[in-house]
């Protein structure tokens, strides 16, 4: 049986939390495609050609420590600009979200480009203030000290270019289905999302 859940949506939606929670109760495989725009950015700000950085990719390179520092985040979404960085890490999606058991993938264009197809396709939102307050939580308690507006700037400053960027910009499938968490509880965004993958599996939706 394979199944592919698709949750595309903005920085600190939710689509990580919702995404691992539904693959734990569904014994699903998860991959957060972030990570491979983060670890290419991560590269480059090594020095390294961004193509070249997007074609050796490895597991290993997904583990990283760094990964989530702010800066990486940046260049990720500046690396996630170019055609032939996206283009070099399509197939190993493709492949991922193809796998026997069922697999959930978030991103940015999941259900748009990497997989039209997915059984289900959900677009996990919120606004720019409450994901840039969640953001901001997460990384006080990881013992950085931004202030919350520049957070709240860095935020704004990735969904712009994400959302305008000629080469699969993000963006609702046309399929999808929003899910607004700004007033939503972890629990509450899960339970939704779990209901609305239900409905579709009770549909007989197989491949
Ligand atoms: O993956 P994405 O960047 O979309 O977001 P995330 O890492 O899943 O969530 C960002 C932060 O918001 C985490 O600290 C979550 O615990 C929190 N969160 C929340 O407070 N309420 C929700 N409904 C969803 C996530
Ligand atoms: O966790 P958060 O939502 O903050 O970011 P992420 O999912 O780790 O993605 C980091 C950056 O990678 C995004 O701002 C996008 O520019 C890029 N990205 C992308 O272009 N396509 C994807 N499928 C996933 C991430």
């Amino acid at each position: 049986m394979t199944f592919t859940v698709a949750i595309d949506g903005p920085a600190a939606a939710g689509k990580g939390t919702i995404s691992k929670a539904v693959a734990a109760r569904l014994g699903f495989a998860h991959l957060d495609t972030g990570l491979l725009y983060r670890a290419v950015g991560a590269q480059v700000l090594r020095g390294v050609d961004p193509e070249a950085a997007a074609r050796a990719l490895t597991a290993e390179d997904l583990e990283a420590e760094d990964l989530r520092r702010a800066a990486v985040a940046q260049e990720a979404s500046k690396v996630a600009a170019i055609p032939a960085v996206r283009a070099a890490l399509v197939e190993f999606q493709r492949a991922f979200a193809r796998r026997v058991g069922g697999a959930v993938l978030d991103g940015r264009d999941i259900g748009t480009v990497i997989c039209p197809e997915a059984e289900v396709k959900l677009f996990v939102t919120a606004s720019p203030e409450v994901r840039a307050r969640r953001r901001h939580a997460e990384q006080v308690a990881q013992g950085a000290d931004d202030p919350y507006e520049i957070v709240l700037a860095e935020v704004r400053a990735r969904d712009d270019r994400d959302m305008n960027r000629t080469d699969a910009p993000l963006k609702p499938a046309e399929d999808a289905v929003v899910l607004d968490t700004s007033d939503l509880s972890i629990e509450a965004a899960v339970a939704r999302a779990l209901e609305i993958i239900d409905m579709r599996r009770g549909q007989g939706a197989s491949g």
